[in-house]
């Protein structure tokens, strides 16, 4: 059964697997409305509860489809968290004042695009915000102030911060009353610099919880013409030896693994791919097959 996780001491509960919807408009046929229930349901089934967004996905169009998905399936809305996040500003149709791709993390901006996240997901609440990069003209008291207000009314149950480093963290953290619960970072076996840069070992510390995107490197990791046909073919064999049902869910495994307690975000928005991933929640590898599969991945021992 899927492990659940809580954020932080006082933070919201988490399925130990994400689904992210970010790839759902990059199929004419995944975009409809059907598609999108059963790509919930089927992650329900699987016992993934929690949903990620950011008011940018598919060109400022995702919110308002899942939104549209949950007006028809009302039964959903209890059953799942979402996750958005605000502050990066696209070149988009959507957006014609927009002249260049851009951050705007003022307070005024932050509490809009929440605003407008709740709209287009037609919910009264979300249970985290992330700010999706950071920003060097992020005034930390301000946005600070910002965010414990919209915790404060209910709008955002949590909030955390999206690529940053530890000093970024730090700095943020430092003005606010409450806890930054997540840190949602790129982070699998084809990218492990946040083992060692300190970042995983600042999330153990202070008890925040790192969200891992691209965890199968955006599907480059499973395809021995894009990826490390020597990792492919280890992930595969490990795959038979652990009956994993496929070598993606040893590599969410290996990631499983990481004492941070990192929450793997899955990206596909295919069934019976996200159906066979969530086998990685039962999966404990041995010590030295995640030493192998590190080893591999990055072509060198441990020294
Ligand atoms: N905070 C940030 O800055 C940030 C940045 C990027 C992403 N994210 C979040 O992270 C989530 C996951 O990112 P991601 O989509 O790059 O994750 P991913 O799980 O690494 O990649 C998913 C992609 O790989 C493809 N793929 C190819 N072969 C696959 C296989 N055997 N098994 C599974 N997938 C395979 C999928 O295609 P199919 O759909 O056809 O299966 C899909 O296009 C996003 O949805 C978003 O919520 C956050």
């Amino acid at each position: 059964m899927m492990s659940r996780i809580q954020l932080h001491s006082d933070g919201p509960v988490f399925s130990r697997l994400v689904w992210g919807a970010y790839r759902i408009t990059s199929d004419p046929e995944r975009r409809e409305i059907a598609h999108i229930a059963r790509m919930v349901d089927t992650c329900l089934d699987a016992g993934i509860t929690t949903i990620d967004h950011a008011d940018i996905y598919g060109g400022y169009r995702v919110e308002a489809l899942f939104g549209e998905m949950l007006a028809s399936r009302p039964d959903l809305r209890n059953r799942i968290e979402l996750v958005t996040k605000c502050g990066i500003a696209l070149v988009s149709p959507a957006r014609p004042d927009h002249r260049i791709k851009h951050y705007n993390s003022t307070p005024e901006h932050i509490r809009q695009s929440l605003e407008n996240s709740l709209r287009n997901l037609k919910v009264d609440h979300i249970d985290l915000l992330l700010l999706h990069r950071p920003d060097p003209l992020l005034n930390a008291a301000e946005v600070a102030g910002v965010l414990e207000t919209l915790v404060g009314e209910g709008k955002t149950r949590a909030v955390g911060v999206s690529n940053y480093t530890p000093s970024q963290f730090a700095l943020l953290q430092s003005k606010l009353n409450i806890p930054l619960v997540a840190n949602q970072i790129e982070l699998s076996v084809g990218h492990t610099a946040p083992l060692h840069d300190g970042t995983l070992d600042d999330c153990q510390r202070l008890g925040v919880l790192p969200m891992a995107w691209s965890p199968l490197g955006g599907g480059r990791l499973l395809d021995p013409e894009k990826g490390n046909p020597r990792l492919v073919e280890l992930l595969t064999d490990l795959s038979a030896r652990y009956n994993a049902g496929g070598p993606g869910a040893i590599a969410l495994a290996w990631l499983l693994r990481l004492p941070s307690k990192p929450l793997p975000i899955i990206g596909s928005t295919d069934p019976k791919r996200v159906q066979a991933l969530a086998r990685a929640g039962e999966i404990e590898l041995e010590l030295q097959d995640w030493f192998q599969v590190l080893e591999t991945a990055t072509g060198r021992p441990v020294p």
